[in-house]
């Protein structure tokens, strides 16, 4: 790996950017998360090689939250770290995104959706990826316990900090998310967007949510699309030692039973028909949806990344096609939490 990286002049060529809602804000098709293999645990090189190759291929928009590494916080001083040796001159090009709800340092204040959780872990995020500011700040899980007007005010009071420019919401069921998105408008930050897990294999987000997202102007981010991996060729001769399911908790080697394999390679058939991997066709499938804004993709290596995106090389689908892949989905079920 070089230590200077030159930018693509090429770049912004054959990504394809969506309004996000009614924004001002266009989103790349496909963006990129830093869940998994950015933390300290991880090489720091394939993490550098992979923003390098995420930028130049005209993914703008970075996923991180205050908890993903390992441990909780790393990813995004990784991230810092690439964006000051490689990125400095460019930060004006990227949407950089964070969040706040998971479990982030003990106590009562570490955790879900009060003002004084959120504003001091954005703090802390800022700190960590060394930004005065991120684009979009994420109130990362719907809080039971505080009333949503006090998570929804400490959304509106880091915008008008100028710490984030945006407000999201992220995992908030579709009576939560009317909610947010009443209580924010009369605050006069309009909530930008909402990011759910969507794939074909969890099509909750279907029940719902997408039609009150579309009628409050959200734009919509779907996370988890390859269902972490299992919606591409990696599972079908076995569990790899290198794979995400048999090194992250997030993903146990139990979920991948012989039933689902049966569906994995069907639907592998399917995709290579259409001339593509499976991973491509999982994301087509839920680009074809003009609902969907942008696909938050995670991968361990840039050669998985740059596989992924041809996958804007085909996103339309016959009927037949969209038959055939529910009849098959619809015959197993797969629902991890991550
Ligand atoms: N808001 C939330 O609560 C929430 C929750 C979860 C995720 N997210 C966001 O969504 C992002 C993406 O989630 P995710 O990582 O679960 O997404 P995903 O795209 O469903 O799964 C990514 C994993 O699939 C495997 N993979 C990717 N491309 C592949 C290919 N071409 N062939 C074979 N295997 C491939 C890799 O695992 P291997 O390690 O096996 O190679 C990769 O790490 C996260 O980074 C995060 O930013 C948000």
């Amino acid at each position: 790996m070089t230590e200077n990286h030159q930018v693509s002049v090429n770049r912004y060529k054959n990504m394809k950017y969506n309004r996000c809602g009614k924004s001002g804000l266009l989103l790349p098709a496909i963006s990129l998360g830093l869940w998994h293999n950015f933390g300290f645990a991880d090489n720091f090189n394939n993490s550098r090689e992979i923003i390098r190759t995420a930028f130049d291929s005209g993914i703008t928009y970075f996923d991180l939250a205050n908890n993903y590494g390992p441990p909780p916080g790393s990813a995004e001083e990784v991230f810092g770290t690439i964006l000051r040796k490689d990125f400095s001159a460019y930060r004006d090009e990227m949407v950089i995104a964070t969040k706040a709800g998971y479990l982030m340092w003990e106590g009562p204040y570490g955790e879900w959706g009060s003002r004084k959780y959120l504003i001091a872990s954005l703090d802390q995020s800022l700190k960590r990826m060394g930004l005065d500011y991120v684009d979009i700040f994420y109130s990362h899980r719907f809080d039971p316990e505080t009333p949503v007007e006090e998570t929804m005010m400490a959304l509106d009071h880091i915008v008008r900090s100028g710490k984030a420019l945006y407000a999201g919401i992220s995992n908030y069921s579709p009576e939560q998310t009317e909610k947010a998105i009443r209580i924010l408008k009369e605050l006069g930050t309009p909530c930008l967007l909402h990011q759910s897990r969507y794939s074909m294999l969890d099509r909750k987000v279907e029940s719902g949510l997408l039609d009150v997202i579309g009628s409050g102007g959200l734009g919509f981010v779907a996370f988890s699309p390859l269902a972490q991996g299992v919606l591409s060729d990696r599972y079908l001769k076995g569990i790899p030692s290198d794979s995400r399911a048999a090194k992250a908790h997030f993903l146990k080697p139990s979920f991948i039973t012989p039933e689902l394999i049966s569906v994995i390679g069907k639907l592998n058939e399917l995709a290579l028909q259409r001339g593509q991997t499976l991973a491509q066709m999982a994301i087509a499938w839920l680009l074809r949806d003009e609902r969907v804004t942008s696909v938050i993709i995670g991968v361990s290596s840039a050669s998985q990344l740059a596989g992924n995106i041809r996958a804007l090389e085909n996103i339309s689908f016959t009927g037949n096609e969209l038959e055939k892949i529910m009849a098959l989905v619809t015959t197993v079920s797969f629902n991890p939490r991550g």
